[in-house]
């Protein structure tokens, strides 16, 4: 019986999965950097220095460019772990590796990929480039979905404390990105842009620190002393909410242990009162709006 075209694609899709999840394992990785600026030195400092027994790198290979950051890696990790293409092709990089991370600027993306080729049997491709889109990625390199990555971090991976996003979700490139600090694999681009968002309010956290430290001082505290402190307290804080954070009602749970009638409680009625909680959601909207060139992002 003759198999339908149908089924003569689902197939070829299946053969190709199944090859691709015996070819990528979590042994022995090769990993390899296309462009070695900031989070490019950060994801290998990160994953060179990882003591995880699960997932073993037996060598990174990155591009000459940004020296000072290609040798700082040489120096910290020596030529065992580290080799830096010196000839500048990135086709050398792609053939000593694996696993490529496209770390190059979102301009340079383009041109970079076009001029290298991609091997089907072996390849897997990790891109940093924000504005990098997955049909984008796959049509670039010509490799099947199934070896094509996108993933958001930030350069805290360097010392295990940066999560990562990742789409598509995959268990086994979860597991190789677990040491640089924690994994969350996205359902879509859609709500991976959505997961980048609580990233984007870090400058307003500090700028609420800046705010509690210029009314501490203004109402005669030391500087230096409500400095240490402010640190101090939201490290504490901050180590609260991330201690059961496996659990989406553990928010809920915390707010709801402060002492009733307690000025902690007062001062979250007082914040919904006066808007700034509501003005929160307005602002994660104008950050989702520029995030998906919608708008401007102005408020
Ligand atoms: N920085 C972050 O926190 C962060 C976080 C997440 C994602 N990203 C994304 O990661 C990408 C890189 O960002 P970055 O901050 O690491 O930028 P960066 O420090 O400027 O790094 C870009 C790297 O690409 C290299 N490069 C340029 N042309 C190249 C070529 N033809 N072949 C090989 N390498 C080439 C640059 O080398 P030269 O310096 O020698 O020109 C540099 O090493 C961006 O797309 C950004 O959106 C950054």
């Amino acid at each position: 019986m003759r198999s339908s075209p149908l089924s003569l694609l689902i197939s070829i899709i299946s053969a190709i999965t199944l090859s691709h999840a015996m070819i990528l394992s979590t042994k022995d990785l090769k990993c390899g950097f296309l462009g070695c600026g900031t989070i490019a030195a950060a994801i290998a400092t990160g994953l060179a220095s990882s003591s995880d027994e699960e997932v073993t790198f037996s060598h990174f290979h990155v591009s000459k460019r940004s020296a000072s950051k290609s040798a700082a890696l040489l120096s910290r990790f020596g030529p065992d772990k580290i080799t830096i293409c010196e000839s500048g092709d990135n086709q050398e990089i792609l053939d000593s590796s694996n696993v490529i991370f496209v770390c190059v600027l979102p301009s340079q993306l383009e041109e970079v990929l076009s001029k290298v080729k991609f091997d089907h049997e072996r390849h897997t491709i990790i891109s940093l480039v924000s504005t990098s889109t997955l049909p984008q990625l796959i049509s670039l390199s010509s490799l099947p979905p199934t070896s094509v990555f996108k993933m958001i971090c930030l350069p805290s991976v360097a010392t295990h404390d940066g999560t990562c996003l990742l789409v598509p979700k995959s268990e086994t490139v979860k597991k190789i990105l677990l040491p640089l600090g924690g994994c969350v694999g996205c359902e879509s681009e859609d709500i991976m842009t959505k997961m980048m968002i609580p990233a984007c309010l870090m400058g307003p956290m500090y700028a609420i620190m800046k705010g509690n430290l210029d009314w501490m001082v203004k109402n005669g505290v030391p500087a230096e002393d409500a400095s240490y402190y402010i640190g101090r307290t939201y490290l504490g804080i901050a180590k609260d909410a991330e201690a059961k954070c496996t659990d989406p009602k553990h928010f809920t749970d915390l707010i709801e242990e402060q002492t009733p009638g307690g000025i902690n409680q007062q001062a979250i009625e007082n914040l919904t009162k006066l808007g700034a909680l509501d003005s929160y959601d307005k602002a994660m909207d104008k950050i989702l709006e520029r995030l998906t060139g919608r708008g401007d992002g102005k408020a």
